[in-house]
C-alpha cells in the first residue's frame, strides 16, 4: 500500500518518508525545487521511495500524483505536508501574489488532493489522510504571518468536515506542530525562529522533525484505527 507525502524532500516530510520507508511502505513524495535532497533520499532508501518534482498547486497535480503513486502500488494514504509561510512581517506588507500563493499551497492544494483521494477511494475502505496544520491556527501569528495561520485553521476545519463525510472508508486527521527546527524558518526570513521562540515552550526546546513525523505515521497506521477527525497537537505543551 503506497503513501503519498507532499513536501518530502526536507523537514517534517522528509522524516515521514524515512519512517514510512523503514516500515516497508512504498512512498511517493513531492518537492518543488530541491532535486539534490530528493535524489539523496531516493538513493538512500531504495526503489520503494520515489520523489517527483511537482508543484502541488498545478492544475494537473492531483491527478498526476495519484497516477504516479498508483504505479508503485495501491494508494492507501495521503499526507498533506507541504506548506509555506510567506515572508515574515506585518500583514499590511503582504503583496497580493504572496498572499495568494500561501493560500494556494497550504489550502487549495490540500483540498484538491483530498478530493482526488476521495474520488479514487470510493468504495475502498481502510484509507487515511493526515494534514499538517500548525499551532498558528489558534494563535493567529500576529505580526508574523496571519495569512499562513488562517490557512492552517482552514485545513483543520477541512479535516473535521472530511472526517465525517468520508467515513467509514477514510479516516481523516491532522497534526498541529509547534516550533520545529526545519528550513521553513529560513525561507520565511528568520532561520533561528524556532530557537528564539523555544523559551515559550514548556518543554524548553524546539521540536525535531522526527517528533512530528512519529505522530503522522501513527495516525496513518492501523494503531490509530478509531481516531478520526482529530487534530493532534505536538507542540511541547504550548
Ligand atoms: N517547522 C515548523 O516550525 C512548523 C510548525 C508548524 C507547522 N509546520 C508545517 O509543517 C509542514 C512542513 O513544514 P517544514 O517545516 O518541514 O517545511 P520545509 O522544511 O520548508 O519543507 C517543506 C517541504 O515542502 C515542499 N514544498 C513546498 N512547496 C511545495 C509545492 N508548491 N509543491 C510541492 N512541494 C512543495 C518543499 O520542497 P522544496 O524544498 O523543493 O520547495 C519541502 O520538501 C508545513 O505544512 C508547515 O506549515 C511547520
Amino acid at each position: 500500500m503506497t503513501v503519498i507525502v507532499t513536501g518530502g524532500s526536507r523537514g517534517i516530510g522528509r522524516s515521514v518518508v524515512e519512517r514510512l520507508s523503514a516500515t516497508g511502505v512504498p512512498v511517493l513524495f513531492t518537492h518543488s525545487a530541491s532535486d539534490d535532497e530528493a535524489r539523496e533520499l531516493e538513493e538512500r532508501l531504495g526503489p520503494q521511495v520515489r520523489g517527483v518534482r511537482l508543484d502541488i498547486t498545478g492544475d494537473d497535480a492531483p491527478g498526476r500524483l495519484f497516477d504516479l503513486a498508483e504505479s508503485l502500488g495501491e494508494v492507501s494514504g495521503l499526507v498533506n505536508n507541504a506548506g509555506i509561510t510567506g515572508g515574515i512581517g506585518p500583514f499590511t506588507d503582504l503583496a497580493d501574489d504572496d498572499l495568494r500563493r500561501v493560500v494556494e499551497v497550504n489550502l487549495v492544494a490540500p483540498l484538491r488532493l483530498c478530493r482526488e483521494a476521495a474520488r479514487r477511494w470510493k468504495g475502498r475502505p481502510g484509507r487515511a489522510i493526515v494534514t499538517v496544520s500548525s499551532v498558528a491556527a489558534r494563535t493567529g501569528s500576529p505580526g508574523e504571518y496571519v495569512t499562513y495561520a488562517a490557512t492552517k485553521a482552514a485545513v483543520e476545519t477541512m479535516t473535521v468536515g472530511l472526517a465525517k463525510e468520508l467515513a467509514p472508508a477514510v479516516r481523516v486527521n491532522a497534526v498541529s506542530p509547534g516550533f520545529i527546527d526545519t528550513t521553513i524558518h529560513a525561507r520565511s526570513g528568520e532561520p533561528g525562529r524556532a530557537f528564539r521562540l523555544a523559551e515559550r515552550v514548556p518543554l524548553g526546546r524546539p521540536g525535531a522533525p522526527g517528533e512530528i513525523a512519529e505522530a503522522i505515521v501513527w495516525l496513518l497506521s492501523e494503531q490509530a484505527s478509531y481516531v478520526n477527525g482529530a487534530v493532534l497537537e505536538v507542540t511541547g505543551g504550548l
